[in-house]
């Protein structure tokens, strides 16, 4: 694997077959096909710009028409102007998890999308057989929650399983094969990449460290035979068949590449005094937006940690954020709820919308002894946007949404003022 983020890599499946000194010289090595993949437009500054040179055994372009595709029923995009969107908090049970074979691309399910951002979760069973999948309308942040994907792309194959994440460029072609049940969640960032956070008074090391993520080296099959191409356009989905596999990049270079990340592996960082701190503490990756300081996605992680905070309401507190929050479970729980968010579950609070503790955690946090502890085995994350989530009509009408939500926060027994005050 090559290590770091956003790092100019190259890489060679067969000796040789990296031209030198040229992107797209005028004999590529072997009779190769050189081919730029960008990430960003060609004149982004430096520092945002992204792409990759392919060197592989046909160019891309060599396809037959693409024509509308039937499946993946519950795959959506926007504008979800069918219905208006619901003020509520929404609360989901896990997505049930197929009786039928089903692979990666007919699993996804669309919970809900914004101007920066699609969240899907998928629930599969069957590898992708003889066909890829791209989306043409953004990067895919893929979080696993049930058993482990292996993930062929262009560039390589990554194996991710849960408590790993990957990220696919937008474009990128890839094949999802399962070994049993697998589930899991997906942003589909539409804006601008997602990098590191800046670590600002931090320092220069903390959160998550670049040398921890892992990009594929170079790896193709050579295969003569039909191979169907799915990709998402503007929210559609498109089908054409190749008469090979798409993954016969032979040798690569650039820094727009496939991500693996360990989440265990995140350097949790929170307060040794007092107060619990705001969950931008908690940043693996952001995707910012033209404000400065204002993200488009935050994708945000609650791991393993020692609580230690002194005379504090340790859970999160209440809050009413300009941003909004999707949220979802790995493994474990979630310190801010007793119960009724599951692992495959998910919840939605949009801006503005009043949530925090439910009652059973307040209690509990406001009697607790506060000594050193640890908070073990869990992982919760949360994709956190400037722009208002819109929850599709599947999932405003599944019966996986939790229609007592609401009652969590009812029973708090109201503040007493002293007698003498009234
Ligand atoms: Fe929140």
């Amino acid at each position: 694997m090559l290590t770091g983020f956003g790092n100019h890599f190259s890489s060679e499946a067969v000796a040789g077959a990296l031209p030198q000194g040229r992107n797209s010289p005028q004999h590529v090595p072997f009779g190769l096909y050189a081919e730029q993949l960008s990430g960003t437009a060609f004149t982004a500054p430096r520092a945002e710009n992204r792409r990759s040179w392919l060197y592989r055994l046909r160019p891309t372009a060599a396809h037959p028409p693409y024509t509308p595709y039937a499946g993946a029923a519950l795959l959506r995009s926007a504008p979800f102007d069918d219905m208006p969107p619901s003020p509520n908090r929404l609360r989901w049970d896990a997505l049930s998890l197929p009786a039928e074979p089903t692979d990666f691309v007919d699993g996804l399910v669309t919970y809900a999308d914004n101007d920066a951002c699609a969240v899907h979760v998928y629930a599969a069973n069957a590898s992708m057989q003889d066909r890829a999948f791209f989306s043409a309308d953004g990067e895919l942040l893929i979080v696993p929650q049930q058993g482990a994907l292996d993930i062929r792309t262009e560039l390589g194959v990554l194996t991710v399983a849960p408590l790993q994440i990957a990220v696919i460029p937008r474009g990128m072609r890839f094949s999802v094969a399962v070994d049993g049940p697998a589930r899991g969640y997906v942003c589909e960032n539409t804006g601008a990449a997602f990098r590191l956070p800046e670590l600002g008074p931090i320092g220069s090391n903390g959160l998550a460290n670049p040398r921890d993520f892992e990009s594929p080296v170079a790896a193709f099959e050579d295969v003569e035979r039909p191979f169907e191409l799915v990709q998402k356009f503007l929210g559609a989905l498109w089908s054409t068949t190749l008469d090979h596999s798409p993954f016969d990049v032979v040798a690569w270079h650039g820094n727009l590449a496939p991500v693996r990340y360990d989440l265990t592996r995140f350097n949790t960082i929170g307060t040794v005094s007092y107060d619990h701190p705001d969950p931008s503490i908690f940043t693996v990756l952001t995707s910012p937006s033209d404000t400065p300081g204002t993200a488009a996605i935050d994708f945000v992680v609650f791991p393993p940690r020692w609580m230690v905070a002194e005379d504090t309401f340790r859970p999160p507190w209440f809050h009413r954020n300009v941003m909004s929050e999707f949220m979802g479970l790995i493994e474990g729980a979630y310190d801010a709820k007793a119960g009724g968010f599951v692992p495959g579950g998910a919840s939605l609070h949009n801006a503005m919308s009043s949530h925090g503790p439910d009652a059973a955690s307040y209690a509990q946090a406001i009697a607790a002894e506060l000594e050193p502890h640890k908070i073990e085995a869990t992982m919760a994350f949360m994709f956190e946007s400037r722009h208002v989530f819109r929850p599709t009509r599947w999932a405003t009408e599944t019966p996986l949404l939790q229609n007592d939500y609401d009652a969590c926060w009812q029973n708090f027994a109201k503040a007493q003022l002293p007698r003498n005050d009234r």
